[in-house]
């Protein structure tokens, strides 16, 4: 058989030139597809006599072997430099250190929400929640406070509408999360120990009052609490709180229509040079209030008093934020100003914990 030196010449130069898979395959079709030249000359095969035909289709096979394999050969060739090239343009180093990037602070409230959850956590108390519009019931007349005291004045209540001609008492913005005890031991019933923070709304506005604020209630309920118990709990919580190795709170006596004895409580701190120190110093600043839950009050949330006893405290969240970070302006705290917020925020990723570390 004549031609095949030029034919092999031919398509392996054809398959040297291919720069991609698709040229490949084109070559690869033209010369042994069903219609391709190789094949078409092994079809001519079998009119020849048995001695040309023995010869002939030899050479043929050994042809398209070779033009097989360089066809192979190339394929292998183009999928290693296709991956090169990815391996060139796709790097990547993983052992550089991460890029930082923007994704926001967490508010101080709601990392002193954290970490005051953390703290009475560890000494055993849940939390609970209620609902930010509340009844006048859970908000009053349950904690003792019926319509005509004067307590409800003092608290600045938010009335929410009703609609004409109902005549039942508007619900209102919680005043307080004191509303929560009611709910909470309704819910539970006695013994209990929780802590519920959250919002509360009064009418008020000046540099350390604003319409919103957020309280953490406290209430422990067993057979035999006494104020000897809210005493170590709230010195223990201060302690932990302001990560100092000691503080001294002032113990005052107060009234609140929920509970018997009523104490307000105040830290020692100093305030020198816009610097605030908690701890030592000559100076008191109110940051709770508190007392024995009144008979009344448990009764209502149907807890026997006869049975048992216990402690309340309720504190401003916002207060002991600006005291531990020393914040000096409430009102910056709701008004969303990014540099206040990258100013006074907190990582992101980082959760207060006490084995961790609180403010870290
Ligand atoms: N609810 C009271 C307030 O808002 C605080 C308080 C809570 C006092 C629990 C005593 C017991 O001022």
């Amino acid at each position: 058989m004549d031609g095949l030196d030029t034919l092999k010449a031919k398509y392996l130069t054809a398959v040297a030139d291919a720069t991609d898979e698709s040229a490949l395959e084109e070559v690869r079709v033209a010369a042994l597809g069903k219609k391709g030249e190789i094949s078409a000359m092994m079809a001519t095969l079998g009119k020849m006599d048995p001695e040309a035909r023995k010869a002939a289709g030899a050479s043929l096979n050994a042809l398209k072997d070779e033009i097989d394999a360089a066809l192979r050969a190339r394929k292998a060739g183009l999928a290693d430099a296709a991956l090169d090239e990815r391996l060139r343009t796709e790097w990547l180093d993983v052992t550089l250190p991460g890029r930082p990037r923007r994704m926001g602070t967490i508010h101080p409230v709601s990392q002193v929400m954290e970490e005051l959850t953390a703290i009475f956590a560890d000494m055993g108390f849940a939390v609970a929640e209620g609902p930010q519009v509340e009844s006048d019931w859970y908000n009053f007349d349950a904690l003792n406070i019926p319509p005509e005291h004067p307590a409800r004045q003092e608290h600045d209540t938010f009335f929410m509408h009703r609609a004409p001609g109902d005549n039942r008492p508007p619900h209102v913005l919680r005043t307080h999360t004191s509303p929560v005890q009611i709910r909470a031991m309704m819910d539970k019933g006695a013994p209990i120990r929780v802590i519920a923070p959250g919002r509360v709304y009064r009418m008020d506005m000046d540099q350390t009052h604003t319409p919103m604020f957020h309280q953490v209630e406290g209430l422990a309920i067993d057979r035999d609490i006494s104020m000897a118990n809210l005493k170590w709990c709230l010195e223990e919580f201060c302690r932990a709180f302001f990560e100092v190795p000691s503080v001294e709170l002032r113990f005052r006596a107060s009234h609140f229509p929920f509970t018997e004895p009523s104490a307000e409580v105040d830290i020692r701190c100093s305030w020198e040079g816009g610097q605030l120190k908690i701890g030592q110093g000559d100076k008191w600043m109110e940051i709770l209030g508190s007392g024995m839950v009144h008979p009344k009050v448990l009764t209502a949330a149907g807890v026997n008093p006869d049975e048992w006893q216990g402690f309340a405290f309720g504190m401003g969240i916002d207060r002991i934020a600006m005291l531990k970070y020393g914040i000096p302006d409430l009102r910056a705290f709701f008004e969303s100003d990014l540099r206040w917020l990258r100013h006074y925020g907190f990582a992101a990723l980082d959760m207060p914990d006490l084995p961790g570390g609180l403010s870290r």
